[in-house]
C-alpha cells in the first residue's frame, strides 16, 4: 500500500456533508478524467502491449464509476454540472516530465498511482461520513476499487523500471503531492 504523506483534515467530512451534490459532480468528473488519462497514456505507449491492455481495462472501470455517479446525481434530481478547475491536478501535472524524457511513463504511472491513493483516502472519509446508508455503502465499495487501482499503477511502474529509480521518484512525488494537498483549502471536491 502507498502511504500518503499528508492526511486530509477530518474537517473535510463536514465540508462534504454540507455540499454532497457539489461533491458528487466533482467526483463524476474525476472518474471521467482518470478514464481519459488512462486511455491517453495507452495511446502514447503502443509498444507496451500488456500495459495498453491493462490501461484500457482500467479506463473501462473508471467509465463505469462515472456512469454510476452520474446516475446517482440524476436520481437525486440533479444534473452533471460543468467541470470546475482542479488546482490539485494542475499542480500534480506540473511535476511530470515531458514526452521526450525516458521517465515520461514512469512519472505518469507513479503520479496516477498517488492520485488513486488520494482518491482512496477521500472515498474512505466520505464512506465514514455517509454511513450507514446506500451512499456510504457505495463509497466503501469505491474505496476498495481505488486501493486496487493505486497498487496497479505502482506495480506497472515496478515491472517497467528498475526498483531504485521507482523508489527514488516515488519518494519525490509523494513528498511533492503531500505539499500540494496540504496547501489547498478544504473543498467539497475529491481534491
Ligand atoms: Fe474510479
Ligand atoms: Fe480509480
Amino acid at each position: 500500500m502507498l502511504r500518503l504523506r499528508y492526511d486530509t483534515a477530518p474537517a473535510w467530512k463536514a465540508v462534504l456533508l454540507d455540499n454532497i451534490d457539489e461533491f458528487l459532480c466533482d467526483h463524476a468528473h474525476n472518474e471521467r478524467k482518470v478514464a481519459a488519462a488512462a486511455l491517453q497514456l495507452a495511446a502514447h505507449q503502443p509498444r507496451h502491449s500488456g500495459l495498453v491492455h491493462d490501461l484500457i481495462a482500467m479506463a473501462g472501470e473508471e467509465v463505469e464509476h462515472f456512469g454510476r455517479i452520474h446516475a446517482l446525481i440524476v436520481e437525486r434530481g440533479g444534473e452533471l454540472r460543468h467541470d470546475q478547475p482542479d488546482p490539485y491536478m494542475t499542480a500534480v501535472h506540473r511535476l511530470l516530465r515531458r514526452p521526450d524524457n525516458a521517465a515520461y511513463l514512469l512519472d505518469r504511472l507513479l503520479a496516477f498511482g498517488i492520485v488513486e491513493a488520494r482518491g482512496c483516502e477521500r472515498f474512505r472519509m466520505a464512506a465514514e461520513a455517509l454511513s450507514p446508508g446506500p451512499l456510504g455503502a457505495l463509497y466503501w465499495e469505491l474505496t476498495a476499487s481505488e486501493a486496487r487501482h493505486h497498487q496497479c499503477y505502482v506495480g506497472w511502474a515496478r515491472e517497467l523500471y528498475p526498483e531504485p529509480e521507482v523508489a527514488s521518484r516515488l519518494d519525490e512525488l509523494l513528498t511533492a503531492e503531500a505539499a500540494i494537498a496540504r496547501a489547498l483549502p478544504l473543498r467539497p471536491a475529491l481534491h
